[in-house]
This record gives C-alpha cells, structure tokens and sequence, in this order.
C-alpha cells in the first residue's frame, strides 16, 4: 500500500501566527503517527515562518515512523541536516516571496551543484530524494545526480480544472513514474493532494509515499487531526 507522510508545517503556522508555543508541531507529529502516518515531513525554510529549529531538533528524537526533511540545497541547511541526520532530505526549490514551493528543482541546469550535494548527504549515509516537476528531463538528470529518490510534483495536477488538463498532467505524472522506475529511482509524490485528488495518484503502484500537508491540517481545524489523518489513510488504501 502506498504510504502517507504527513508534513505537519501549518501546525507551527498558526503558532508562528501569534508567536505563541501552541500548537506544537511535535505533538501534531505524534498524533498523525498515532493515526496512521507512516513518516512525519517537516520543511525548515530559510526564513523560518513556520517550522523552528527547535521542532526538527524534538522531531528527531519523537518521530517513530520515518522523519523527512524538506530544505533547499544551501550551505546552512545542508550542515544542519548533517548534524540532525533525518531519515530522508527532500531537497526543494525556495523562494522567500513565495507562498509555497512553487515549481520542481532544475536539476539538469545545476547537475555539478546537485551531484556535490547529493554526494555530500549520501556519504553521512542520508537518503536523499529531488523534488521535481514530472519531466523526463529532471528525472533523467535526478539519475544522473546520484539521487535515491526522486519526488514527483503532482502541484499542476492538483490545480488542474477542465478534465483535458486533468488528464495531461496526469499523463506526465504517469510517464515520469515510468521513466523513474526503468532508472531505478525510488519514487514519491505530493503538493496539492487533497481529499478529492488523491486517489488517482495513490494507485500508481510505483509511488511508495504520499506527502501530503495543508489538506490535512486544514481538516484538522474541522474534524481533529487524528480523524483527517485516517480519512487520508482510509482514501489511499
Ligand atoms: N512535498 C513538498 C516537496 C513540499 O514542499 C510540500 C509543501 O511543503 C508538500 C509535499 C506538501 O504539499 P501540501 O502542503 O500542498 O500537501
């Protein structure tokens, strides 16, 4: 069964919101894996306006399940994951203007960079995945880099209105899933998933882990964290 990976960043959003020490996204963490999540996703972004320091710090220690960190591929973020040692980095696109992470890595133009990094990860025996758009370049050039993983941006499927789109962005997801796995690349996907969208993506086979993040927190605010967890669970299975 596909997994879930649950990003729990929104919780230290609302926190950040009033600088206030609640919500924590830690006990959100254990919550999520209580219900279900097979791995906790925490990005900390270089201007820190959701995820602290001190909550990769706990994370580390409190996570059971699997902890992945997203961060951009810089020289600070890149001795902090040393230092922390998650069980996956997600190497992201960040631009401090925007709302989320918007587009996928551009790999192919930056292979040099991105072999160092990944190289420099993998040797303190880190696991390291790209976030890319689902185009047979970037996946090739993910390869190319030495990546384990690659995570496909499913961000334009979820946005997708009219069924053409729909089916044009599922298609491209589709063939770089095929493209991953004639690589050898271990495959995982996310941004925009929600309720509605996810289990088309769930039943590509080749996909190992789902992460998925405001969907889920913002039917926390509704439902409890731990009901919008097994909901997400109860849909991809
Ligand atoms: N994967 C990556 C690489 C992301 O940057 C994000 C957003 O932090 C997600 C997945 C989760 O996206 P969403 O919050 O839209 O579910």
């Amino acid at each position: 069964m596909t997994k879930l990976g649950v990003n729990v960043d929104h919780v230290a959003t609302v926190r950040e919101a009033r600088k206030t020490q609640y919500p924590d996204p830690v006990t959100a963490a254990a919550i999520a894996e209580l219900a279900g999540a097979d791995g906790i996703i925490v990005h900390l972004r270089e201007d820190r306006r959701h995820i602290q320091d001190r909550d990769l710090e706990i994370l580390r220690k409190t996570v059971e399940t699997k902890l992945n960190l997203e961060m951009a591929a810089t020289q600070d973020m890149i001795k902090i994951a040393l230092d922390i040692k998650p069980d996956m980095i997600t190497l992201v696109p960040e631009r401090r203007e925007e709302l989320t992470t918007e587009g996928g890595l551009e790999v192919g133009l930056n292979l040099e960079a991105f072999k160092k990094y990944v190289h420099l990860l993998q040797e303190a025996e880190l696991v390291v995945s790209l976030f890319i758009d689902p185009d047979l370049d970037q996946v090739k050039a993910a390869h190319r880099v030495g990546a384990d993983y690659i995570e496909i941006h499913t961000g334009r499927y979820s946005e997708a209105r009219s069924r053409a789109q729909v089916e044009e962005e599922f298609t491209k997801i589709l063939n770089a899933v095929k493209m991953a796995e004639k690589l050898g690349l271990g495959i995982n996907a996310g941004h925009g998933l929600n309720y509605r969208n996810v289990t088309r993506i769930a039943a590509i086979r080749e996909i190992e882990e789902l992460n998925i993040g405001h969907s889920i927190i913002a039917r926390a605010v509704l439902v409890g964290l731990e009901q919008a967890v097994r909901e997400m669970k109860e849909l991809i299975r």
